[in-house]
């Protein structure tokens, strides 16, 4: 019989505090605690910033994922081992009387080892071992681009989500080839990636230099529109006219498949320098530039993405990481698919857009029912420029 796993994830691998509760796929609670506030006058991620409200928050973060899972906990508890278990431990008789013995209804703490800022990751790791250790709970250890890989498999708490179909061969108990592709977009990467089964993956192609959301951040701020800017360029965008301003579509046509903004981030900038000198930096001038902006820095992401679904003829696309909030992004890319009839998953919901600790649970539940469980919980450490097919283990 399938083991049903229930997770806490922690997630700390840039400005968000997160933690959250998963059975299976199933998202019971997923808590942001998100710092934009504290990093917007900076206009960027600031680390020791960052690290200092992780570690303020951390715990508050996690008591409420527990608080908000705890009726699901509970009546999951009663019809599962672990239920068996906590009665021992409790003494048999005993409910749930504090909200410190929700971590024994739990089976295993996962946690994102990287990719991120090596400050911000040591803070849920270091929380991660210690819940570990006292519980003694099995820790996993998960990619963050893992968790946005596969965000698209995660259901609610009612077990509806977007309408993957798990192939038994995609969880990897049969390895026979059925392939599908991910395109993950966020502040930090810009990757295309094969699945060839769940933690069996290829990484066909990334960026050279800016990742496509640092692009979209990096622009807004050239147009003094504050941070994070993907946003907010697309809100702009939308009074704009995208063909206002004839900017180059990066890496169009290159036979590989990777990806470059730097180049067009620096042509917004001698734009922008020029429209200033011509004193038209005004309103609709900012709303033109981000609506070119957008529209070929996505041209570029479909230009690439075309070519990988030519070459590795994929039987589905899972969209992944924060700029998939943008809908001009997300809806050029339905379009360009359907010349190839090639289905399109995103997440259930926006919360598993940008960062979260749902997504972190999911992959964890994929690698625990595979045993990927940490050996030595005390040796684990963070690895900030964890590779997409490394296995953190
Ligand atoms: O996945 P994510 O939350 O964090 C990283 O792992 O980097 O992605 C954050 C990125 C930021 O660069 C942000 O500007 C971008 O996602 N983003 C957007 C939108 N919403 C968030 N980019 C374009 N349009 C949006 N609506
Ligand atoms: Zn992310």
């Amino acid at each position: 019989m399938k083991k049903n796993y229930v997770i806490l994830a922690i997630e700390t691998s840039l400005d968000e505090t997160c933690a959250a509760v998963t059975i299976d796929e199933k998202i019971i609670s997923n808590v942001v605690s998100s710092q934009i506030d504290l990093h917007k006058k900076w206009g960027g991620v600031v680390p020791v910033i960052a690290k200092r409200a992780h570690e303020e928050r951390i715990d508050s973060v996690i008591k409420e994922a527990l608080k908000q899972a705890k009726i699901q906990l509970k009546r999951h508890a009663e019809f599962s081992s672990a239920s068996h278990r906590f009665r021992i431990k409790s003494g048999m008789t005993r409910k749930v009387q504090d909200d410190n013995e929700l971590f024994y209804l739990i089976d295993a703490i996962a946690v994102t080892l990287g990719p991120g800022q090596a400050l911000a990751l040591e803070v849920g790791i270091k929380k991660a071992k210690e819940i570990a250790l006292t519980f003694k709970k099995p820790l996993l250890t998960v990619s963050h681009m893992e968790g946005h890989l596969l965000s698209s498999f995660a259901k609610n708490s009612k077990a509806k989500g977007s309408k993957i179909d798990i192939d038994s061969r995609l969880r990897g108990n049969d390895r026979k080839p059925f392939s599908l592709l991910g395109l993950l977009i966020s502040g930090g990467h810009t990757q295309l990636v094969l699945v060839k089964a769940i933690g069996d993956y290829e990484l066909l192609g990334e960026t050279l230099d800016d990742a496509v959301g640092e692009a979209f951040d990096k622009v807004a701020k050239l147009l003094d529109l504050g941070y994070p800017g993907g946003p907010i360029i697309e809100r702009l965008a939308k009074e704009g006219d995208e063909y206002a301003f004839n900017l180059p579509i990066p890496m169009k046509g290159r036979k590989d498949l990777t990806f470059s903004y730097s180049g067009l981030k620096t042509a917004v900038r001698y734009l922008v320098d020029d429209v200033k000198k011509e004193h038209k930096f005004n309103r609709q001038t900012i709303c033109d530039i981000a609506a070119s902006f957008q529209r070929v820095a996505t041209a570029s992401l479909i230009d690439r993405l075309k070519r990988a679904v030519i070459i590795n003829k994929p039987k589905g696309l899972l969209l992944g990481g924060g700029v998939i909030s943008n809908v001009y992004v997300r809806n050029k890319i339905r379009s360009s698919m359907k010349t190839f009839n090639l289905p399109v998953y995103i997440p259930y919901s926006k919360k598993l857009f940008t960062d979260n600790a749902g997504m972190i649970g999911v992959a964890a539940y994929f690698k625990a029912q595979r045993g990927e469980f940490v050996s030595d919980v005390s040796s684990v450490d963070r690895k900030p420029n964890l590779n997409f097919t490394d296995n953190p283990c």
